[in-house]
């Protein structure tokens, strides 16, 4: 494994613009050190799917992201039969000019994220992001390949992994995750970030951002999350909304700028509602303390 510590881990991570909190940092050492597929779950924003794609790049390793959605299917996830040119080939065949041959064989099958993971040549990253959005049963089937590194194909058979992907899942906490899945993997709350950390972060992502504009958004979007809102601000959101503060000259938070890029923090209709004038004008000028 190519960290010899979990400082040396978070240190690449950095490199990769990515600082973790030690928590963090530890799950993904163990997960790399024990080899044991990780799940992350948070609040949408915080840094999960950026942590799989920090990791992979501290590692050097191809990253295959499969994205989960409701009603996902093994042929979108693992492989998928190409009956088009199958088709064809069938047609040239009966033309004569190619041989019947094999009709499943390798020439025709489509691979998809996880089945790309296992044959990968590099030792790659698999990412199965939101998984939460899946169906149960996806999730069930993804529990076989979890614990074997192997899925079978009827027509060609099992296939084994020609090295284990590291493996990083995600959820959004839409619906619990079953016992089986967790126990297969280890497991990591992300909250948001410190003040202090959601500074750096900013500054790393918004390069020549104010110094004050940093911090005082930081410490803005620290007291929206404590609020009782439908959806609280992540750091993509921060980081989003300090770009529109910077990109509008801003050096610090008033009242007026922050009232029209409130856009890029919150994005339901009720929690602008809720962030009306006086309660607006508060939370400016707290955060400018
Ligand atoms: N720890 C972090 N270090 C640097 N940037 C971060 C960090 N956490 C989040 N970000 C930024 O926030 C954005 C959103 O994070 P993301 O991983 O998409 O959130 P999630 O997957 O949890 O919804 C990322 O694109 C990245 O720019
Ligand atoms: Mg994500």
């Amino acid at each position: 494994m190519a960290f010899g510590s979990i400082e040396e881990l978070e240190g690449a991570l950095a490199r990769s613009s990515y600082l973790t909190d030690r928590g963090l940092a530890t799950a993904l050492y163990l997960a790399l050190r024990l080899e044991k597929p990780l799940l992350l779950e948070g609040e949408a924003g915080v840094g999960k799917t950026e942590a799989a794609k920090a990791v992979a790049s501290a590692l050097d390793a191809p990253l295959i992201r499969l994205q989960c959605y409701e009603g996902l299917d093994i042929a979108h996830a693992v492989y998928e039969w190409n009956y088009a040119r199958q088709l064809l080939h069938i047609r040239a065949a009966q033309a004569g000019t190619v041989d019947e041959g094999e009709l499943f064989g390798r020439d025709f099958l489509i691979r998809r994220p996880v089945l790309e993971a296992l044959e990968s040549e590099r030792r790659a990253l698999l990412l199965i992001d939101e998984i939460d959005r899946a169906d149960e049963e996806f999730e069930a089937f993804l529990l076989e390949v979890l614990s074997d590194f192997q899925v079978t194909i009827p027509e060609l058979g099992t296939i084994h992994a020609r090295e284990r992907p590291y493996v990083i899942l995600t959820s959004n906490r839409t619906r619990e995750l079953h016992d089986a899945l967790k126990r297969r993997c280890l497991y990591h709350w992300i909250e948001h970030p410190s003040l202090e950390r959601e500074v750096q972060i900013v500054e790393l992502r918004v390069p020549g951002v104010p110094g004050r504009l940093a911090e005082q958004a930081a410490r803005f979007a620290a007291e929206l999350r404590a609020l009782d809102l439908q959806k609280p601000p992540g750091i993509a959101e921060t980081i989003d909304w300090v770009r529109a503060l910077t990109a509008l000259g801003r050096q610090e938070l008033d009242v007026e700028h922050v009232q029209a890029t409130l856009g890029s923090l919150l994005k339901y209709h009720e929690d602008v509602l809720a962030l009306r004038d006086e309660a607006l004008a508060q939370l400016v000028a707290a955060s400018r303390d």
